[in-house]
């Protein structure tokens, strides 16, 4: 079973990466099914049902979503009608949404799950060590695949270790930046951070110009998506259908040519 993971997905720049390069990447690894976390996918923050409606459009088969999932309001109204999306399980309000969805997938029941770190992220609602040991009594699936949406490295190797057991892949997202330290650790397939698909000259996808404004010369700014091309982030996941093991684990990167 081969899983293609792509990273945050930031503003109109990197949904068109996506949408473009979508198709290539499937039949160049034979994926089998697709995750997309799209939090920042509105102009960079949060998510729309008509955005929803492209990826799915595109073939992709779940968004996750982060710290950013309730920042376009209207979402809230419409979760009910965006089967294939989940929201942080730890994140208020609780009722809205799900945290995670099961799919068949080459006949095993795949269950995607999204949480929120607890270190340096204020929204979090409880600790997800908590919410995934409460998940685990209730869920019912071959093989689990959680998007560990949080702000540190250490914080997703403790839940690597705790959790390797119990799940087949533990994929960090948020923090934009594609670590290098990807591995599969006892049939747990593991990175610390897929990276963005957003523009590549941006400091996290928002705008230099704006964040230097705001960060070093203490301006109020709104935030705003840098413009130009995108750099594509993500990785390839794969599971041992016999077993619901990982077995391998590679990152995706396609850089822009500027
Ligand atoms: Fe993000
Ligand atoms: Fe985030």
């Amino acid at each position: 079973m081969n899983i293609l993971f792509l990273g945050d997905v930031v503003a109109k720049s990197g949904r068109q990466i996506v949408l473009e390069k979508l198709p290539h990447l499937k039949e160049q690894y034979e994926v089998d099914f697709t995750i997309v976390n799209a939090e920042n996918s509105a102009h960079g923050k949060g998510i729309t049902k008509k955005i929803y409606q492209s990826f799915m459009d595109a073939g992709v088969d779940v968004i996750t979503l982060g710290n950013h999932a309730f920042s376009k309001g209207e979402i809230k109204e419409v979760m009910e009608d965006c089967p294939n999306m989940v929201r942080p399980m730890n994140l208020e309000p609780k009722e809205i949404g799900k945290p995670y969805c099961i799919k068949e997938v080459c006949g095993k029941k795949l269950a995607i799950v999204n949480l929120l770190g607890e270190v340096f992220m204020d929204c979090a609602s409880g600790s997800p060590i908590e919410a995934m040991r409460a998940l685990l009594e209730e869920i019912d699936a071959d093989c689990i695949l959680v998007d560990f949406h949080a702000e540190t490295t250490s914080e997703k190797e403790i839940f690597l270790h705790v959790f390797h057991q119990d799940i087949c892949a533990l994929i960090g997202t948020h923090t934009h930046v594609q670590t290098a330290d990807e591995r599969v650790f006892n049939g747990c397939a593991y990175i610390s951070d897929v990276g963005m698909c957003g523009v590549y000259d941006s400091i996290l996808g928002r705008s230099v110009e704006e964040v230097l404004r705001r960060n070093v010369g203490h301006e109020v700014t709104h935030f705003t998506p840098a413009e130009g091309p995108s750099i594509l982030c993500g990785c390839l996941i794969q599971i041992d259908e016999k077993t619901g093991r990982a077995t391998n684990i590679f990152r995706i990167q396609e850089r822009p040519e500027i």
